[in-house]
């Protein structure tokens, strides 16, 4: 079914200076929301932003019923806009919905919605080379009725906000072995919004101890490791790449791909295997090179300087030629149009 957009701008806020303020703390001047009732979608709508009215008997509020997508649109070296990879992001958005029962959206309308504000809001996405705009789909469910079930009515909004270098510097991340984000047959592989309010605990007891993140491990050995925070973790020793393989547990980060295609077009060896933190020990140990590093939406690529295992801290490689940096440097001239977009990953506007 075709869905028609109703545009109502309506420039009343200026883009403001956000580079100095958090991230994701100002939205741009409009946002796109969209219902579902009655078994369809309707009213889809871009507006200009404003906060909504729920009933306290809304299902979001009480069941975690929420899903969410994160991409960015960068301004590309010719001056056009370019949301990057909005299929792959799709594609994921579909699966965790239909982990949560969810409706569907169908890719026209959300491709077409992303568009539409992304365009109008196009002074937004900020023109420094660190800079891009944040955009964020997501779903509520809405029904007011406090038994729990699965709902018959959601709110479907995208909304966006300028964003900048996410981490100013190196992390020192902390193996996390008590605690647990996800496990074989849960939610771990959706982007619902349980996910990170269960990260949150073990991850203030991180920052309380000294560290900015915890790398998650697997939740039967406490051995393997998983994830941390919003990113994939990729290492790069001995000149192989290795990431935890997709699983359950772990997101299928667009980033993660990103990087997998262009270091494997590049030459270089990757794996895509199961980690311990032991075998981590073990090249630390040994002396060799040991580059470690997040990958993610929001911070791209997230250099990780120590790694504490147990009680002992371990330093890795962040000097300026590690293959990470190299490997950022790609992506990055991919999605401003400076090399070639061989994968077909740029959605211009
Ligand atoms: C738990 C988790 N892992 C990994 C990622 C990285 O995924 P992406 O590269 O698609 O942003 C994210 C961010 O979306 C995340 O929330």
């Amino acid at each position: 079914m075709e869905h028609t957009i109703s545009i109502k701008s309506q420039a009343e806020r200026k883009v403001t200076d956000t580079k100095s303020l958090p991230f994701g703390k100002i939205p741009t001047e409009h946002m796109f929301i969209a219902e579902y009732k009655n078994g369809e979608w309707q009213n889809a709508q871009v507006v200009p932003f404003h906060d909504l009215t729920l009933s306290p008997l809304a299902l979001c509020l009480h069941y975690g019923q929420t899903v969410f997508e994160g991409m960015k649109a960068f301004v590309m070296e010719d001056g056009r806009l370019n949301i990057f990879r909005m299929d792959k992001h799709y594609d994921r958005f579909t699966k965790s919905l239909q982990r949560m029962c969810m409706p569907l959206v169908p890719q026209r309308l959300f491709k077409d919605a992303i568009h539409q504000l992304v365009k109008l809001d196009s002074d937004w996405v900020p023109r420094e080379a660190d800079g891009s705009l944040y955009i964020r789909p997501f779903m509520i469910a809405t029904e007011d009725r406090i038994g729990v079930k699965v709902s018959d009515e959601y709110l479907f909004m995208v909304v966006c906000s300028p964003a900048f270098q996410y981490y100013t510097k190196p992390l020192k991340v902390k193996v996390e072995t008590t605690y647990v984000r996800a496990a074989d047959g849960g939610t771990g592989n959706a982007k619902c919004g349980g996910n990170y309010g269960g990260a949150f605990y073990p991850t203030q007891l991180a920052r309380e101890a000294g560290y900015d993140q915890v790398l998650w491990t697997d939740s039967v050995h406490n051995e393997f490791i998983e994830e941390s925070g919003t990113m994939n973790a990729m290492f790069f020793i001995d000149n192989v790449l290795v990431t935890p393989q997709l699983s359950g547990t772990i997101l299928d980060g667009v980033t993660r791909d990103s990087l997998l295609t262009i270091a494997n077009a590049k030459g270089i060896t990757v794996e895509e295997r199961q980690i311990s933190y032991n075998e981590l020990i073990d090249a630390f140990e040994a002396g060799k090179r040991v580059e470690a590093f997040g990958a993610g939406t929001a911070a791209v690529v997230a250099p990780i300087e120590i790694i504490a295992i147990g009680h002992k801290e371990y330093k890795c490689y962040i000097e300026p030629d590690a293959m990470m940096y190299q490997l950022q440097k790609e992506l990055l001239n991919i999605r401003k149009g400076i090399i070639a977009d061989t994968n077909k990953w740029n959605y211009i506007i």
